[in-house]
């Protein structure tokens, strides 16, 4: 094993056995999140929401790191949905102020571990200082190449389709009946990010919550009990083999039925 995963998988662990069974060759290209139940977590332990979420940013880190060990391309993380502004003034104040923290003091993590960071999402809506902190270290990760790490922000799936669908009626000149998927795609959000292979959701919740409808539409769901700021590393190892155990069709027959009969 290389050392530097060896470090995060010591040997003798239950994360270590965990990743002797992974098969580094069909690893997800990109990984989405839906990082949920850090209330409850704080409920849990008689503790103010804003605790949760301060849990949540811990395992923010641990599992950006854990996937760029281990070879992710892409790591989406939904941050902030364009719903959560119904949620109290002074939670919704501490979460951007939360993110904002984060930024300057995880730059280095970004920095050390070679990773570029991308936001998606409504900027016109983000608060001034955030977005000017998400901007700047945008542009000072934009020449990092080992992962992406895509921070949906003020997004809503169906929002990024209208926004895609304006972009193209004010560019004129498209005949409708030529658009495609791909021209479709061009103008969405996620331009130039391969489309998830796998999405993560905590605290069991069965739902897509408005998270990248377009883009999910083959993606593999992995829906775990625990709490986003108990979800760590093993956890990550758990639904990556989940993972590899699927059999993607895309809308083809399996290829057990596809070669039934063949056999000789
Ligand atoms: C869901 O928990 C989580 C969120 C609304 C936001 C996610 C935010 C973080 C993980 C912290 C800050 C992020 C970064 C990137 C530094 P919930 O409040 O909906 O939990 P509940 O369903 O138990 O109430």
């Amino acid at each position: 094993m290389e050392k530097h995963l060896e470090e995060f998988f010591p040997p003798g662990t239950a994360e270590n056995d965990l990743f002797a069974r992974l098969d580094p060759g069909r690893l997800p290209r990109h990984v989405a999140v839906i990082m949920d139940g850090n209330g409850r977590w704080a409920k849990g332990r008689g503790l103010d929401r804003v605790e949760g979420h301060k849990a949540g940013a811990a395992a923010v880190k641990e599992i950006t790191e854990a996937a760029a060990r281990l070879g992710i391309g892409w790591l989406t993380l939904f941050a902030f949905s364009s719903e959560n502004w119904k949620r109290p003034r002074a939670e919704v104040g501490s979460l951007w102020r939360l993110l904002r923290l984060h930024l300057g003091s995880d730059l280095e993590l970004l920095t050390r571990n070679d990773l570029r960071l991308r936001v998606i999402g409504r900027r016109d809506g983000i608060p001034g200082p955030a977005l000017k902190e998400l901007e700047r270290v945008e542009a000072l990760t934009a020449g990092n190449r080992r992962m992406t790490v895509v921070f949906a922000l003020n997004y809503g799936g169906r929002a990024d389709i209208v926004d895609a669908a304006r972009r193209l009626l004010a560019e004129g000149g498209v005949d409708p009946s030529r658009l495609d998927e791909e021209t479709f795609a061009a103008r969405l959000s996620t331009a130039g990010i391969p489309d998830p292979d796998l999405l993560i959701r905590t605290s069991g919740e069965m739902r897509l919550s408005n998270f990248l409808l377009w883009q999910m539409a083959y993606t593999e769901i992995h829906v775990t009990p625990v709490l986003w700021p108990d979800f760590g590393r093993r956890h990550l190892l758990e639904a990556l083999l989940d993972f590899q155990g699927r059999e993607r069709r895309f809308g083809d027959v399996g290829a057990a039925v596809k070669h039934a009969g063949q056999r000789t």
